[in-house]
């Protein structure tokens, strides 16, 4: 089992659906982050790991760690599923989410609604932790329904064997549609004793450079920006450098999405073009947002065929024009950008 304690600095997040292996792997193809973290494995008395994301881990970049995310609220059952995901897989760690804000997840007490029981949390953690073989996380949100919470919770966070804390800087209530609480962030960077890792709105280099400057994070975690932009690590690692940010054209975008539909077809084994298309249709919701202002993304939500995808990407992203750096703020799929770059 390859196990690393060792915390890089930048995070692909976990999202159902979509940070899945066949955009890991066309991620990697643009330099990828320097760690994955799964979508989460439900964990319930009747629920087996789940055999997609066990598979992301064995068959994932080899090189690179990748977290296996879990959500539940029962201790034993959380203990027993880690100990089988070790056991079945090359993971270099178990992470615990905090965050999830769907009514289903949160109804069951699991997920972001976890930030309303801390005794629950303090026990979680501490059972897991002795069993995990690598580093053993939290992923969070800055409260339920107020980020008045986090105060109590950053007691809570202080006192438990941690490896890192990543931020999702909302809270549950604001689901993905508010600006990130960055202060709150910067709080826990200065009170806890392990790494903190940002998240929330980064989606260019110089999102990215705002948050690492209002948090002061020991890493970042991005998610929709990175499906939308997957040059965005390595811009981010160029900016640090202090070398040259490439700047891809949209040409280069009809490329990356021709990339994700081959990379969809060999997961499905070219079985069924419908669902390589109905998957390519998904993923462009982040991808396209915005571009034309929004009319590619609109005739994409019409397509049905391959090469219907394909006419659609010929007509708008045949060009040598620059990706816009940052998606258009629409309050559903990308916000909190123009706060965040605010002094
Ligand atoms: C489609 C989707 C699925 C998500 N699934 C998960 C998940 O499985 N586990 C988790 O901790 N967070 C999940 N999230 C939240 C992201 O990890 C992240 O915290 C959030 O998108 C904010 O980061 P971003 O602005 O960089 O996208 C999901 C988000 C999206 C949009």
């Amino acid at each position: 089992m390859s196990v690393t304690t060792k915390v890089p600095r930048l995070f692909l997040a976990p999202m159902q659906d979509v940070s899945v292996l066949p955009v890991w792997r066309v991620l990697e193809e643009y330099g990828g982050p320097d760690i994955y973290v799964t979508e989460y494995f439900r964990v319930h008395p009747d629920s087996r790991p789940e055999k997609p994301i066990l598979r992301s881990i064995i068959d994932g970049p080899a090189d690179k760690p990748i977290v296996a995310q879990m959500i539940g609220n029962d201790t034993e059952l959380l203990k027993q599923s880690a100990v089988w995901i070790q056991n079945l897989t090359p993971c270099s760690g178990i992470d615990i989410n905090l965050g999830c804000p769907a009514p289903k997840v949160c109804g069951k007490q699991s997920g972001g609604a976890l930030l309303r029981d801390l005794g629950l949390i303090r026990r979680i953690a501490e059972t897991l932790a002795p069993v995990v073989e690598g580093t053993f996380s939290l992923k969070t949100r800055v409260g339920f329904e107020n980020d008045d919470e986090f105060d109590a919770l950053l007691d809570l966070f202080a006192e438990l064997p941690l490896s890192w804390l990543a931020i999702h800087g909302r809270t549950v209530r604001d689901k993905y549609q508010s600006s990130v609480h960055t202060s709150r962030i910067a709080e826990a960077v200065h009170r806890l004793p392990y790494p903190v890792i940002a998240n929330g709105s980064v989606v260019c280099h110089e999102t990215a450079a705002a948050m690492t400057r209002k948090s002061q994070a020991h890493g970042l975690m991005v998610g929709r920006g990175a499906i939308r932009n997957p040059w965005l690590f390595s811009q981010i690692r160029a900016q640090n450098a202090g070398t040259p940010i490439h700047t891809p054209t949209l040409r280069d975008l009809w490329s990356y999405l021709t990339r994700l539909a081959e990379a969809f077809a060999e997961e499905t084994e070219g079985k069924s073009e419908e669902q390589t298309v109905h998957k390519l249709k998904k993923i462009s919701n982040y991808i396209a947002t915005g571009l034309a202002d929004g009319a590619f993304l609109e005739q994409l939500r019409r397509v049905r065929s391959w090469s219907q995808f394909q006419s659609e990407c010929q007509q708008f992203l045949d060009s040598d024009e620059a990706i816009p750096l940052r998606p258009v703020e629409d309050g559903r799929l990308f916000c909190g950008m123009a706060e965040l770059l605010k002094p």
